[in-house]
């Protein structure tokens, strides 16, 4: 039997979809799962000359042409390191491990180092897009070895979605943990958006007693504008599904309790570790941690009378609120993605990766979960200011001079429902932060050398002061 070209380890849905995606493209494909009554299903199901299973993982791996590729799709932590040891006893030197989970990116690294002394190169591959775009084309952020890379970019150019140019959104970033650290940072970005999107959902129900359905309304006319995403879009059927289980609409009957793997957290931790604000992030994982107290909120909801609850705006006032909400949404978006470029731009310059802006925006305009025209717009800038800093390229000043009164607006208005706005109102703290050429660290100085005798300095003349303040 002819050998197949690649192999895939780990057949949940998005291993199954990306194996079908690759067999789709005309390479051949083996796959293993650990349980195999899933792959003996999913054979029945899918299989084909391009896509065959194997029972045994040595067959699997003999089932592989030299030098072999085998991608690994299970989940992150240690089912990673358990694949890789199973396999390292039937592997070849020469062959390649392509993690294409979401791992954290020091475990990409070690991999990396741990596997190339043994010979066996390893590639972390961030890839996004979720079900659907694992089968119908994802954005692929690979990291690692180049050479090794190249000779995998036939089947992963192929299998991957489409910019706004229809090119491939693939691109090589860097050694070892590259590809793992732009897909973290693309997750976290991920949690900034959904979390404005539901501050924006809240504001609007809070202050106008908008329904479900109604908001969906307006998303949908976003949704033709400039904040076009994937977020926008699916958005809008969530908002307008009916409840088959009881009356009313589904989205009201769903627990407020977020989910979180844990790659958001990941991006949290490193804007601290790095000193990079990436507050729009870190308050939205925060965000998911307070709605995770259900049981403590909802006791000290009954402790506590919030005033500017329940008070509603007259509806004149919701088609101007529309327009500032569009524009605070787009400020917003901008911002968290500003903070997330200033945040890779911190870790490649540490580890010595030599990250393309311009090209990481291009292979997010397709296949990924925060794909949207705003992408296009940041390629551009990227393209067009030689990857200099978000915040610095003149149509991204003139865009965010535009937009930034909204995001005032939006927020006071969330403080004035009681709708609260981490993540909106960080976008703005930041900004306003950023944007001034004197903060109000002076203070912080003086209580510091106050208490502490640490010091300080002065904007009028070199050296470093110490006072005994009061005296
Ligand atoms: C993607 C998604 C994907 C996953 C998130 C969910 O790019 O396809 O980001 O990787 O859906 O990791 O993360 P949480 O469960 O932490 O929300």
């Amino acid at each position: 039997m002819e050998s197949s070209k690649i192999g895939l380890i780990g057949l949940a849905v998005m291993g199954q979809n990306l194996a079908r995606n690759i067999a789709s493209q005309n390479f051949k494909v083996s796959v293993y799962n650990r349980t195999t009554e899933t792959m003996t299903s999913f054979i029945e199901a899918h299989g084909s000359d391009n896509l065959v299973g194997q029972a045994d993982l040595k067959e699997f791996v003999e089932s592989l042409e030299s030098p072999r590729k085998i991608i690994v799709m299970v989940k992150a932590g240690r089912p990673v390191d358990l694949v890789i040891s199973s396999l390292l006893p039937l592997l070849d030197k020469g062959d390649t491990i392509i993690d294409c989970g979401n791992s954290h990116f020091p475990d990409t690294i070690r991999r990396e180092k741990e596997l190339s002394e043994q010979s066996i190169h390893f590639i972390g591959c961030g890839v996004s897009g979720g079900e659907e775009g694992a089968l119908k084309g994802p954005s692929l952020m690979p990291g690692g070895n180049k050479k090794v890379w190249s000779e995998l970019e036939p089947i992963f150019t192929a299998i991957a979605a489409k910019d706004f140019s229809d090119k491939p959104c693939v691109t090589y970033l860097g050694n070892d943990g590259a590809g793992h650290y732009v897909k973290m940072v693309h997750n976290g970005i991920e949690y900034a958006v959904m979390q404005m999107m539901a501050e924006a959902y809240d504001v609007l129900s809070k202050s106008f007693g908008l329904t479900a359905p109604q908001i969906a309304d307006i998303f949908e006319k976003y949704n033709e504008g400039k904040l076009q995403s994937f977020l926008f879009e699916i958005a809008v059927p969530i908002l307008r599904q009916k409840d088959d289980l009881a009356e009313g609409y589904l989205l009201d009957k769903i627990l407020d309790k977020a989910g979180q793997k844990g790659t958001g957290r990941w991006t949290a931790i490193e804007g601290m570790e790095r000193g990079v604000d990436i507050s729009t992030i870190v308050q939205a994982v925060n965000a998911r941690i307070v709605s995770s107290r259900k049981d403590f909120r909802t006791e000290l909801a009954t402790k506590y009378d919030n005033p500017s609850v329940g008070k509603q705006l007259p509806t004149e006032a919701l088609e101007e609120i529309i327009k500032e909400l569009e524009s605070a949404l787009y400020a917003g978006m901008l911002l968290s993605y500003a903070q997330g470029f200033d945040l890779l731009r911190a870790a490649a310059e540490e580890m010595k990766w030599d990250l393309n802006y311009a090209e990481i925006a291009r292979i997010w305009e397709g296949g990924c979960i925060i794909r949207a025209q705003i992408l296009n717009t940041l390629h551009a800038a990227f393209e067009k200011s030689n990857n200099a800093p978000l915040w610095t390229i003149e149509d991204i000043v003139a865009d965010l001079q535009e937009s930034w009164g909204s995001l005032r607006t939006v927020t006071i208005l969330g403080a004035q429902s009681g709708a609260p706005m981490p993540s909106l109102s960080a976008a703005l703290s930041s900004f306003e932060g950023m944007s001034s050429a004197r903060t109000s660290a002076n203070f912080i100085q003086g209580l510091r050398d106050s208490f502490g005798a640490h010091t300080y300095k002065r904007t009028d003349r070199e050296g470093t002061f110490h006072t005994e303040w009061g005296n």
